[in-house]
This record gives structure tokens, sequence and C-alpha cells, in this order.
């Protein structure tokens, strides 16, 4: 158990200091959920097939329960590791922790949050059912708004063809020990404490258990990106200026780099707007996971 709660600390603070109190850090549950991501991620690997995807994962769904849970544990470890990651991120900010590790870490862990998040978008695409070829459009697209290097970075990190053998190095190999190499210089150790084990994998058990992701069927007329690009895909329907999307979320993240540069006032404001970002963007979320239907048409969550 961490220290006990501060009397005279800011909301957020006090409630991080109760958590850390009584629970695992964010970041020691962030590093379980990593490392149940890698075990089960490679298991995985054993019966998956990048040229033959959906077919093998069908396979799998359809032959193998243990198998289906080992996948059900990859995807719920996946989409555990982003949130407490995300808790993380927002738990280090709210104390300013931008300026007590070098301007030189502080990117590199900005860089490993970005790497992140290609890890999990990239594992989607992987699927090679609808959602994950219209999850391959949408990045490709994206990138393809850049001038100059767009075809060189779709290559590099998309690859020929729908599924490809370099999207599936990048998401098992690249991106993976790039988030490793990065989190073990950032948390200084390898593991995490045992508890967040216990934690990390119950949950994602029983999550894989009574929820195992599944394929998209292809006759269901409702196609959506993973829950948390609905957001990004609600922006995207709104704008036919994509590049602008781009330039927005370079800027973002620029931000975040640039908070250990910026005097303590400024600083100050610049999470008070990336946190209104990142209320709004929950709020698109929320629109986009619950609003919206076939075509992107507007439904009744009810
Ligand atoms: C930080 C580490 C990792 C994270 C966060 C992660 C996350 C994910 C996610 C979210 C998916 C999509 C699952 C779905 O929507 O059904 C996925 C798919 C996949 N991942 Fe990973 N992964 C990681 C590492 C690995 C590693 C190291 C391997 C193999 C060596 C691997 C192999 C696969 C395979 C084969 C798929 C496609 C099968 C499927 O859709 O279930 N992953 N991953």
């Amino acid at each position: 158990m961490n220290a006990p709660p501060d009397e005279h600390a800011s909301f957020l603070e006090n409630f991080f200091d109760r958590w850390n109190h009584y629970l695992p850090t964010g970041g020691d549950l962030s590093l379980a959920a990593f490392w149940v991501a890698v075990i089960s991620g490679v298991a995985l690997a054993l019966s998956f097939n990048p040229e033959k995807a959906y077919d093998s994962l069908q396979i799998l769904l359809l032959s193998n329960p243990g198998g289906t849970l080992l996948r059900g544990i990859h995807y719920w470890s996946g989409q555990f590791l982003l949130i407490f990651c995300t808790f993380h991120v927002v738990e280090r900010l709210s104390c300013g922790a931008e300026r007590q590790v070098s301007k030189g870490a502080w990117l590199r862990v900005s860089i490993s949050a970005a790497m992140l998040l290609f890890v999990m978008v990239s594992g989607f695409i992987l699927k090679g059912d609808k959602e994950g070829l219209l999850a391959r459009e949408v990045l490709n697209g994206l990138i393809g708004t850049l001038p100059f290097v767009h075809k060189t970075l779709q290559y590099a990190m998309l690859g020929p063809g729908q599924v490809s053998h370099i999207i599936y190095l990048h998401h098992a190999v690249t991106g993976t020990l790039v988030v490793l190499v990065i989190g073990i210089e950032h948390g200084r150790r390898l593991w995490p404490e045992w508890r967040s084990w216990v934690y990390v994998l119950s949950f994602s058990m029983i999550a894989a258990y009574f929820k195992a992701p599944g394929l998209h069927d292809s006759m269901s007329p409702v196609v959506k990106g993973p829950w948390y690009m609905l957001g990004l895909q609600e922006i995207l329907h709104q704008t036919s200026h994509p590049l602008w999307v781009v330039i927005a979320i370079a800027w973002v993240f620029l931000l975040l780099v640039a908070l250990p540069y910026l005097p303590e006032r400024y600083s100050r404001n610049a999470k008070v707007g990336m946190a209104g970002i990142f209320m709004a963007y929950l709020c698109l979320l929320m629109i986009g996971w619950l609003f919206r239907g076939a075509d992107w048409q507007w439904v009744s969550p009810w």
C-alpha cells in the first residue's frame, strides 16, 4: 500500500491518492495489461494467418473454445492497457510529472503513447473483417492527406494489400517493442507488482468469457471502427478536409511534447485546454457509439 491521502490536495490529486492507497497504480495496471497482451498475442499468433486473416480467425472461433478465450483475453487486455494508460497519463499530468523527468524522456514517453494507439488500431485492422478493412481505409486515407511523404508512409506503415505482413510485423514486433523499451525506461522496471497481474488477468478472463470479440459477418449494415476511434470517425464524417483533422491531431501531440518547455502558467492552461479537448472527444465518442447506425445515420440507442 502507498502513502495515505493528503487532506489539502486538489480533487484530482485526492482521487488518485485514494486510488493508489487501496489499489495498484495506473502505471502498474498498464504494465500488467501490456504483458498479458504480449503473452496472449504470441500464443494467438500460432493460429493466425495474416494472408487469410478473416478465415483463420473464423476457424479459431468455430472450432477452438480455448483459442476463442485466448483471443478474448488478448482483446480485453489491449482495451484495459489503453484505458489504464489514459488513467495514468491523467494522473501524472495532474501532478506536474512532465517536469519531474528529463525532456528527452518526456518526448520518448509521448512517442510511446502514440505508438500504443497504432498498436491498438493495427490489431483491429489485422482481423481482416469489414470493420478491420474500414479502419485500414480510414488510416490509409488520413496518411494520404500528408504532402510528399504519403506514399512512402502508407507503404511503410500498412504495406500493400488489405491485410499484409507489414502491418502484422508492426503490430507484433515494431510497435510492441517501442512501447516495451520506452515503458521500461519510463517505469524503471520490467514486471508490475503481483496484485496488478491478478486484477488484469482476472478482469480480462471474465470479460473474454462474457463478451468475446467476434468478427463482422458482412451482413450487418452497421460498420464501425474501434470504440476509441468513434469520435474521430464522427469528426471525419463532418468534414470534407481530413488534412485539418491530421493537423489538429499533430497539434495536440506537439502540445503534449512541449509541456515541459512551457512556463508553469502556460503549461497549466495548456493542460486545461487538453482536458477540454479530451472531454469533447469523449462526447463525440459516445455519440458515435450510441447514436449512429448503418451509413452513419442517427439512431436511438433504445
Ligand atoms: C502491446 C501489445 C499488444 C496490444 C495492446 C495488442 C492489442 C491487440 C488488439 C486490440 C487486437 C484486436 C483484437 C480484436 O479487435 O479482435 C489485436 C489483434 C491481434 N494481435 Fe495484438 N496486441 C499486442 C501485441 C501482440 C503481439 C506481441 C502479438 C503476436 C506476437 C499479437 C498478435 C495479434 C494477432 C495475431 C491479432 C489478430 C487476431 C485478432 O483479431 O484477434 N499482438 N491485438
